[in-house]
């Protein structure tokens, strides 16, 4: 029975890889989605019955449940060396001239690649399975991050069956434009500042703590090397990148074999060109000397290779003057220095406003009313400025100083510790209830139709919205008094507010703004918890139990709902008939499994953990987050994680669901 079992679940698991090669790096599917999904679902299931099946590289076990392996660190092997960079035709000419002065004249050929902008990261295979993935680190330690690395499905679990028993490649991972701009959108509606560019959006994605949370951000890689001391399979870089992608590797199509140095400059300059068109960001080129043998002959500096340069990208500037620096108040309070430009032309997009972060960033870079700048169109999305032409700064410039009071409400200010923010802590400060009232109604929020900024600016300025709930009591005839609002859009507006009251509660939660929960969060956690209510009394332990919710994102949720102004707000937009709660079944109680502790991990093959959670309750058992001496079960289902490992150690009984549901029918 088993060994059937363990069969199918071998069939299951080659048949899943070779779809996830052709579809995330062949980019040749030959499966529609929902037939994939249905085989993975069905791996899933099988594991989840036979946890001892379970083998380390499934394809299952990308997501981690969990927190990762943190941030061991490791030593890398062979280091992992940086590139000198050049700029311009004369340096890459010098380049091939300090080669020569090795080389002689042996025939020499070169490879260009793409220098792709994200974060560098080894990947250690043994006997074909992927086993540690690190960060570059400072070239000679990094950190040990393989369980965020699993989770990127264009890095192969299991190599091909001719690969090395041994091979530790490199690569780039990254964020492709598109979802760097969908993953900042999604950041600003959480509150969180956005990425500058895709290099930092990589980086931080990869050393996340939770290998889940790394799961939700879009990252792909490209392999670009082997790292090894002597015996190489093959004799050219060129032929090294086309075994790692027979093996399995994605690889970057564009990597070109040129003769001279003159094909390396038209390269550099075709890729100049080409660079908005591709999806993902570049900063320059890499070119490397093709031949390993010359390679081994040239060798490296302390810091570099001699076989190899980058060519840097002229970065896209412009120089401007700063007008104005303001500090405009968000909706949680915080203050952000923003500065007004003359107006600037930067990759065809005009420029008056940049975002200076913060008043560390300010003092950092010195800006200052009347200063010429530089900007930078940083991941060819945020324009930022970079920095001060100080020959030109005007005598009686002044150091800019964030306000003491708020620029709205006139409270005074406070610097957050450990943070570099300053924020207003008045509740009642207008300016944030605007920039809340404007995120409330927002599309992704409860999507009201008609309460867009300017309104949500007249109904606060009106004194007709004086927290979030007064939105629920508004009368048609008062709406259609305000300024510039006519009686049929009064009524409209009336009609879209109505409606919203009966939102999906993760809406809800999403709008009434939380810090860090944005409408994934929100999603994740009414789809757990299924009540407003039932979050706002959920622990701490019991939040960040939920896979894919962190410490701060459970800290940040227990402290907004421990204020009695939020829970005031709540009760009156309830008592105005909105929606708290998703349906659910009744449930009979018992005290069948009091005084009995529960754990839930990875995920079960019917049951929602919200399900199990309430079934254990409806027993009088308790569901906590961390596995203790005090545990008296751990329920564990696919890709559990840390928390079965350390059930394990502890020696508490470890249930699947089916000894779960039949423990509750015994009780
Ligand atoms: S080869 C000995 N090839 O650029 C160094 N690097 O300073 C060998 N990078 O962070 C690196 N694309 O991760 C190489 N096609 C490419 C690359 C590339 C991006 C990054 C690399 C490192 C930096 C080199």
């Amino acid at each position: 029975m088993t060994e059937r079992i363990a069969a199918e679940i071998a069939r299951l698991s080659e048949e899943i890889r070779r779809h996830e090669w052709l579809y995330y790096v062949a980019v040749a599917p030959e499966l529609p989605d929902a037939e994939f999904d249905r085989l993975m679902k069905r791996l899933e299931a099988l594991e989840a019955e036979h946890p001892s099946l379970v083998a380390p590289d499934s394809p299952t076990r990308r997501v981690g449940g969990g927190i990762s392996d943190g941030m061991a660190t490791i030593e890398h092997a062979i280091p992992m060396l940086s590139l000198d960079n050049s700029y311009d035709e004369s340096e890459l000419a010098d380049f091939e001239v300090r080669a020569r002065r090795i080389l002689g004249d042996q025939e020499l050929d070169y490879v260009c690649e793409l220098k792709i902008d994200g974060v560098a990261v080894s990947l250690l295979y043994e006997d074909g399975v992927y086993v540690r993935g690190a960060t570059r680190g400072d070239g000679r330690v990094g950190e040990r991050i393989t369980d965020n690395l699993r989770t990127i499905r264009s890095i192969p679990l299991r190599l091909r069956a001719d690969a090395p028993g041994v091979l530790e490649v490199r690569g780039e991972v990254y964020m492709p434009r598109d979802s760097l701009d969908m993953v900042n959108v999604q950041r600003d509606e959480a509150g969180e500042p956005p990425f500058a560019n895709p290099r930092n959006a990589a980086a931080g994605s990869v050393r996340l703590q939770d290998a889940a949370q790394t799961a939700s951000r879009p990252l792909d890689v490209f392999i670009y090397s082997i790292a090894e001391n002597g015996n190489p399979r093959a004799e050219t870089h060129a032929k090294t990148l086309q075994l790692m992608a027979e093996w399995g590797f994605r690889t970057n199509p564009e990597a070109r074999v040129v003769a001279t140095i003159d094909d390396v400059v038209a390269y550099c300059h075709e890729w100049t060109e080409k660079r908005p068109k591709l999806p993902y960001e570049i900063d320059g080129v890499v070119v490397k000397v093709n031949a390993l043998a010359q390679q081994r002959e040239l060798g490296s500096t302390a810091k570099s290779p001699r076989w190899a340069i980058s060519y840097k990208f002229p970065a896209t500037q412009a120089m401007t003057v700063v007008r104005e620096i303001q500090a405009q108040v968000g909706r949680t309070g915080v203050l952000t220095p923003r500065a007004t430009l003359e107006p600037v032309e930067l990759d065809g997009v005009t420029i008056s406003h940049a975002t200076l972060h913060n008043a560390d960033e300010v003092a950092r870079k010195d800006i200052r009313v009347g200063d010429t700048v530089t900007l930078e169109r940083a991941g060819g999305v945020i324009p930022a400025v970079i920095a001060v032409v100080m020959g030109r700064r005007p005598a009686d410039a002044e150091p800019f100083a964030m306000p003491s009071a708020c620029p709205s409400c006139g409270a005074s200010v406070t610097r957050i510790a450990d943070e570099a923010a300053t924020r207003c802590v008045n509740p009642g400060c207008l300016a944030q209830l605007h920039r809340r009232l404007e995120h409330f109604a927002s599309r992704k929020a409860l999507d009201i139709d008609g309460l867009g900024t300017s309104v949500a600016q007249l109904l606060v300025d009106a004194g007709m919205v004086r927290d979030l709930s007064d939105a629920y009591s508004l009368d048609v005839s008062a709406l259609a008094e305000l300024d510039g609002m006519a009686e049929p859009s009064a009524q409209g507006l009336a009609r879209s507010i109505a409606a919203s009251k009966d939102s999906d509660p993760a809406r809800l939660l999403h709008a009434i703004g939380v810090p860090f929960v944005g409408a994934n969060i929100a999603e994740l956690l009414v789809d757990e918890f299924g009540s407003i209510d039932a979050i706002a009394g959920a622990s701490a332990e019991a939040l960040e139990a939920v896979h894919g919710i962190g410490a701060r994102v459970a800290a940040s949720v227990v402290g907004f709902f421990a204020a009695d102004a939020n829970r005031r707000v709540l009760d009156a937009m309830r008592r105005c008939g909105v929606r708290m709660a998703r349906e659910s079944a009744q449930v009979e109680t018992t005290d069948a499994l009091a005084g009995e502790t529960f754990v839930l991990t990875g995920e079960m093959p019917t049951l929602t953990r919200a399900d199990a959670t309430e079934k254990i309750k409806a027993a009088g058992g308790r569901v906590t987050g961390s596995v203790s001496g005090k545990t008296s079960y751990v329920v564990a289902g696919a890709n559990a994680g840390s928390k079965l490992t350390r059930a394990q150690e502890l020696g508490v009984t470890v249930l699947g669901e089916d000894a779960l549901l039949e423990l509750l029918r015994a009780e």
